[in-house]
C-alpha cells in the first residue's frame, strides 16, 4: 500500500517522484563510504596451512590478517574459515572472528533448515594451495596467501573466484574510546558496537550478465555501477519510487546469478544487514579497456561484483550451476520453495484503499456480476479497522463483518484484510496493553519501548524475534481473537520493512534492540541484537508469525494466503509479494515484468504489481494493457491510492470494460494451468514466470530480454507496455531447435526465427503456446474460480515439428492440505500421432473430481486421423472429429472421459 502518506501526498499532490533526500547514498552510509574505496594491492588475509582440518563435508582453517606494510610479518587478527560442500554442487564459505568481543549476528530465517551435506575430499596440499573436490566433480582451489578461493566447474574450468580483487574484509569488533556514532539528517545512530562491516568480491568468469538481488527497478540484467551508486539492499518504504534506479526498495534478497554461453553460477550472500553491491561487467561500454586488460587480460566475458554489509559474519553460498535452472533449483533447495497456495489466490483480486463500508463492498461484488467479470477476492485496506487498531473492525462502517464475508463466500468469493505490524499506542487497546504488560515491543537504544509514527499515529512494533511475542501475535489470528474472520478471510501484511514515518529513512533506527536467545555470560551489548543486524529479515519474521497463526486457526487444515511487501530470502515459504506503491504510468507497467522476473529467479514466483498503478489515475488504454499483462502474471490484483478517482472496470467506457472483462476471462480459462504451474513450483522450486534464458540458455539474444517471459516452459508472453502501438517487436526463441509457436486464439503457427514484428490491436497482447506442449483450459468462465471446480476441460495440444506434445494437469480440492494424504491428481498428458494418454504420475494418489474432458484441440496437424477411439476402464467409444482453419486444427469433440481416471485415445490414419 502507500508510503509516507497523506501529509506528504497532500502537500505535493501534483508533483510525483521520490524524495531522494530521505534515503542515503553510499556516501551517507558510514560503512559504504568507508568500504567502497577499499581495494588494497594485495589482500591482508591469509590461511594458515598448518591448521587445515577436513572433517566430513567441512574444511576448517585459521585465517589471519597480516600487516603487509610492516617489515616483519605481524599478525593483526585471527579468524576461522569454514568451507563446506553441500548437495547439488553448492558450496558454503563462512568467515568469523575466532574470538569475537561479542557474538556476531547470523541471519536466522532465510535457510529452510540445515543445508544437506555432500562429501568434501582434500585432493592435494602443495605449493601453498589446497585442492578439494565434492561428489559431483566440482573442484575448489584455495590459495593460502593471500587468501583466494576458486570454484571449478565439472570440466575443470574456473567458474567463480572469491577475493581475487582483494576486497575481503571482516572488520573485527573492538573495544575503543572512539565515538563511532553517525548522523543522517536529524537522526542519530549510536552504533554501540562500532564498525563491524563485512565485504567480499566475487568474480564470475565467462559470464555475459549478472541478475538478481531484487528488489530494484533497474532492469533484469544488472548494470555496471562504477559510475554512480551501487545497488542497495535495505528494506525501505520508498514513497513514489522511481524507475531505472539502484536505490533500495521494500525487498532485499541477496541472491545473484551470472550467465553466459558456457555456464551459469550463483551466489547467495547470507546476511540480513544493510548491503550495497557493486557490479563491473567488462563487456560494458562504460568499462575502460585498460581496466579490462588489467583485470581480465582482455577477456570481456566476465563480471566482477562485490558485496558490502554493515554487520554480521561473512557467509556466502556458491552455486555452480551448470544451467540457470540448476542455479534456481540450488537456491530454492537452500531457502525453500513456495508451498501450494489456495487455488483461488491465483485468480483475480480487487483492492482499493479503501472500500469504505459494507455497502461499498457489496456494491463492488455486485458490479462484478452485473458486468460479468470474474472475481475471487475483495480486499480491505487499513480503513476497515477501528482507528487503525488491527484485529478490530470499524463498528460503524463494518458492523457485520461475518455476514459480509458470508455473502462473498456464498458466491465462492473471499476476502483479504490488512494487518500491519505497527501497533497503535492507545490505552485500552488490548494488543497494546498486552504488549506493554509483557514487554513484547522492540526497544530503543536505551532499552525503553521504542515509539515511532505510522498510520495510527504513535506506534510501537512487535519484536517477532522473541518466540513468546511471535506466538502471541500468531494467536491474534484465531477466530475467537479476530471476530468476523473465517477460513475465507486471508491476510495482507504491509508496511513491514518496517515503515516508520518519523524514523531514519522512514524505518526503524538501527540501534533499536531486538530479542536475542539468552546465553550464559552474555550481558550488555551481547544480550540483544540491534535492528542493524536483523533489519532485512524483520518482515520475514512478521509473515512467519502470521503464517503460523493462520495455520493454527484451523488446526492446520487450510492453506493460508498472505501478501507481504517487505521480502527477504525465504519469503516464498510464507507469502506472495507485490511490487509496492507503483504509479499509473507506462514505465511502471514495463517495470512490473523485470521486477517480477528478478523476484522469480530469487525464489519468489508469486509476484505481481498493482494493476492500473497505485498512484494516479490510469487512462483507458493503460489500464487495458495492465489488465492484459496482469492476467499473465502470477499475482493478479488491482489496487489504488485513496485519493485517486475510482476506477473499477465498469467505470470506464463500455468498450474498455469489455476489454478488461476479456483479459480477466483469459485468466480464468487458464486457472488450472496456473494451478498446475504452482504445484510444480512447490515440488521443483523453478520459477513460474521465467526469463527466456532459463529455457534457451545458449541463445545470447535472450540474455537481456526483460519485456517478455515464459510461463513454465509453455506460454510465451509479451505484454504491450507501449502506448498507441500497432505492432511490437517480439523475440520468438528456439530457432535452432525448430521450435514452433502458436497463437492460442487462432492457432496460427509461427516458426521461431528470432525477432518478428507482431501486429497488435487493443483487444489482446501477444501470447504464444510453444509447439510440443499441452495446456488445460476451462471454457465456461464463472463468477469465481471456485464455481468452476467441476467444469469440463479443453486440452489444447500444440504440436512440435515431430508432431508430438506433452503437458501436465494438477487437480485437488483447492484449499486444504489433503493433497499431502494423496488426495490429488497429477497427470501427465502425452500426444503422439497414434496415441494420446492421460496417466497419473503418482498412481497411489487420486481425487474424485467431477470434471470431464469436453474437447481436445490439436493445432499444427498436417495429416488428420481417420478415426479416434477413447479407452477408459472398460469403456471404448468412437469419437467425432472436425477439421478447422486450413485443415491444420483438429477438434476432437466430447470425448467425455472422466478426469478422475486415466484414459487413452488411439488414432488411425
Ligand atoms: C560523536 O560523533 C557524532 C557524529 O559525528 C556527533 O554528532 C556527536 O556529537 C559525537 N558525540 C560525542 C560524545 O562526541
Ligand atoms: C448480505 O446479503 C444480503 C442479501 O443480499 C443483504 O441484504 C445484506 O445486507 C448483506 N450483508 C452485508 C453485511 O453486506
Ligand atoms: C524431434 O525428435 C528428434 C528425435 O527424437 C529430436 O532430436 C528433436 O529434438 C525433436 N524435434 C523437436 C522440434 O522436438
Amino acid at each position: 500500500m502507500k508510503a509516507l502518506g497523506l501529509l506528504l501526498a497532500l502537500t505535493i499532490s501534483s508533483v510525483y517522484g521520490v524524495d531522494r533526500n530521505n534515503f542515503k547514498t553510499c556516501d551517507q552510509s558510514g560503512f559504504c563510504k568507508r568500504l567502497r574505496p577499499f581495494k588494497p594491492e594485495k589482500s591482508q588475509y591469509s590461511l594458515n596451512l598448518d591448521t587445515v582440518l577436513v572433517h566430513g563435508n567441512v574444511l576448517s582453517a585459521e585465517v589471519v590478517t597480516v600487516d603487509t606494510g610492516a617489515e616483519k610479518r605481524t599478525i593483526l587478527w585471527h579468524y576461522t574459515l569454514r568451507l563446506s560442500a553441500l548437495v547439488d554442487g553448492t558450496f558454503r564459505v563462512e568467515l568469523d572472528e575466532s574470538d569475537p568481543l561479542y557474538p556476531r549476528y547470523r541471519t536466522q530465517l532465510a535457510l529452510n533448515g540445515e543445508p544437506k551435506p555432500d562429501s568434501l575430499k582434500l585432493v592435494s596440499n602443495e605449493n601453498g594451495r589446497l585442492t578439494l573436490t565434492n561428489n559431483q566433480g566440482h573442484k575448489v582451489v584455495v590459495t593460502a596467501e593471500p587468501l583466494k578461493i576458486e570454484f571449478l566447474d565439472r570440466s575443470g574450468e574456473v567458474a567463480v573466484v572469491l577475493n581475487e580483487n582483494s576486497q575481503l574484509l571482516v572488520e573485527p569488533l573492538r573495544e575503543d574510546e572512539n565515538n563511532w556514532s553517525e548522523n543522517f539528517k536529524s537522526h542519530h545512530d549510536s552504533k554501540p558496537r562500532g564498525n563491524e562491516a563485512v565485504s567480499l568480491d566475487v568474480s564470475f568468469l565467462d559470464a555475459a550478465q549478472v541478475y538478481g538481488i531484487p528488489e530494484h527497478t533497474d532492469g533484469f540484467a544488472l548494470s555496471t555501477t562504477s559510475s554512480g551508486e551501487p545497488y542497495r539492499l535495505y528494506n525501505l518504504d520508498v514513497f513514489e519510487y522511481e524507475l531505472l534506479s539502484r536505490m533500495a526498495l521494500y525487498g532485499a534478497i541477496p541472491f545473484m546469478f551470472a550467465h553466459g554461453p558456457k555456464r551459469s553460477a550463483g551466489v547467495f550472500w547470507h546476511n540480513s544487514a544493510e548491503t550495497w553491491i557493486d557490479v563491473v561487467n567488462y563487456a560494458d561500454s562504460t568499462v575502460v579497456s585498460s581496466l579490462v586488460n588489467l583485470v581480465t587480460g582482455g577477456q570481456k566475458r566476465r563480471v566482477d561484483v562485490r558485496f558490502m554489509s554493515e554487520s554480521g559474519v561473512l557467509d556466502i553460498f556458491v552455486m555452480l550451476g551448470d544451467t540457470p535452472a540448476d542455479v534456481f533449483r540450488q537456491y530454492t533447495k537452500l531457502t525453500g520453495t513456495t508451498p501450494l497456495p489456495p487455488k483461488s489466490s491465483l485468480a483475480y483480486h480487487q483492492s482499493r484503499w479503501n472500500y469504505v463500508d459494507e455497502a461499498d463492498v457489496r456494491g463492488v461484488d455486485e458490479n462484478f456480476d452485473a458486468h460479468d467479470i470474474p472475481l475471487d477476492y475483495i480486499w480491505l485496506d487499513i480503513e476497515y479497522t477501528d482507528h487503525k487498531k488491527y484485529f478490530t473492525w470499524d463498528q460503524e462502517k463494518f458492523p457485520h463483518p461475518s455476514e459480509m464475508v458470508a455473502n462473498l463466500t456464498a458466491k465462492g468469493r473471499k476476502m483479504v484484510v490488512i494487518v500491519d505490524p505497527h501497533v497503535k499506542r492507545e490505552a485500552g487497546y488490548f494488543v497494546h496493553e498486552d504488549a506493554i504488560d509483557n514487554g513484547y515491543y522492540v526497544k530503543d537504544k536505551d532499552g525503553k519501548v521504542y515509539e515511532g509514527w505510522c498510520w495510527p499515529g504513535s506506534s510501537s512494533y512487535m519484536d517477532f524475534f522473541d518466540p513468546v511475542v511471535s506466538k502471541y501475535y500468531s494467536e491474534r489470528y484465531r477466530y475467537e481473537n479476530f471476530p468476523g474472520t473465517s477460513k475465507d478471510v486471508h491476510i495482507w501484511n504491509d508496511m513491514n520493512e518496517p515503515s516508520v514515518f518519523n524514523g531514519p529513512e522512514i524505518t526503524m533506527p538501527k540501534d533499536c534492540r531486538h530479542y536475542k536467545t539468552p546465553q550464559d555470560g552474555h550481558e550488555g551489548l551481547a544480550s540483544y541484537w540491534e535492528h542493524r543486524h536483523v533489519h532485512n529479515e524483520y518482515g520475514l519474521w512478521n509473515i512467519k508469525s502470521t503464517h503460523e497463526g493462520m495455520l493454527n486457526r484451523d488446526n492446520g487444515k487450510y492453506r493460508p494466503f498472505i501478501l507481504t511487501r517487505s521480502t527477504f530470502a525465504g519469503t516464498q515459504r510464507y507469502a506472495a509479494v507485490w511490487t509496492g506503491d507503483n504509479m499509473a504510468e507506462w514505465g511502471f507497467l514495463a517495470a512490473s515484468i523485470s521486477m517480477c522476473l528478478s523476484l522469480a529467479t530469487a525464489g519468489i514466483s508469486f509476484c505481481g504489481s498493482d494493476v492500473g498503478g497505485f498512484f494516479k489515475y490510469p487512462e483507458a488504454e493503460l489500464i487495458t494493457r495492465w489488465y492484459q499483462a496482469g492476467a499473465y502474471q502470477p499475482f493478479f490484483r488491482a489496487h489504488s491510492h485513496i485519493e485517486t478517482k475510482r476506477h473499477e472496470p465498469w467505470l470506464y467506457e463500455p468498450a474498455t470494460t469489455a476489454l478488461i472483462r476479456d483479459a480477466n476471462r483469459r485468466r480464468y480459462a487458464l486457472i488450472d494451468f496456473w494451478y498446475t504451474l504452482f504445484y510444480e513450483l512447490s515440488v521443483d522450486g523453478l520459477p513460474v514466470m521465467r526469463p527466456l534464458l532459463q529455457e534457451y540458455p545458449k541463445e545470447q539474444e535472450t540474455y537481456t530480454i526483460d519485456n517478455e517471459y515464459l510461463l513454465g516452459d509453455k506460454l510465451l508472453v509479451r505484454p504491450v507496455t507501449e502506448a498507441g502501438v500497432t505492432s511490437v517487436k517480439v523475440y520468438l526463441p528456439g530457432a535452432e531447435s525448430h521450435t514452433l509457436w502458436y497463437d492460442p486464439d487462432t492457432y496460427q503457427q509461427y516458426q521461431a526465427t528470432g525477432y518478428i514484428n507482431q501486429p497488435v490491436t487493443l483487444s489482446k497482447i501477444p501470447v504464444y503456446q510453444r509447439g510440443g506442449t499441452i495446456i488445460p483450459r476451462k471454457e465456461r468462465v464463472r463468477r469465481s474460480s471456485v464455481l468452476m471446480a467441476d467444469d469440463p476441460y479443453t486440452l489444447v495440444v500444440a504440436l512440435d515439428a515431430n508432431k508430438t506434445a506433452h503437458g501436465t494437469l494438477y487437480i485437488d480440492d483447492g484449499e486444504t492440505y489433503e493433497y499431502r494424504n494423496n488426495r490429488y491428481i497429477y497427470a501427465k498428458i502425452t500426444y503422439e500421432p497414434n496415441l494420446m494418454t492421460y496417466t497419473f504420475v503418482n498412481e497411489r494418489a487420486s481425487y474424485p473430481t467431477r470434471s470431464w474432458l469436453e474437447r481436445i484441440v490439436i493445432a499444427g496437424i498436417k495429416t488428420p486421423p481417420k478415426t479416434a477411439k477413447l479407452h477408459q476402464g472398460d469403456r471404448q467409444v468412437a469419437l467425432q472429429m472436425t477439421l478447422h482453419r486450413g485443415n491444420d486444427v483438429l477438434v476432437v469433440r466430447k470425448p467425455s472421459a472422466s478426469m478422475a481416471q486415466p484414459w487413452t485415445i488411439t488414432f488411425t490414419y
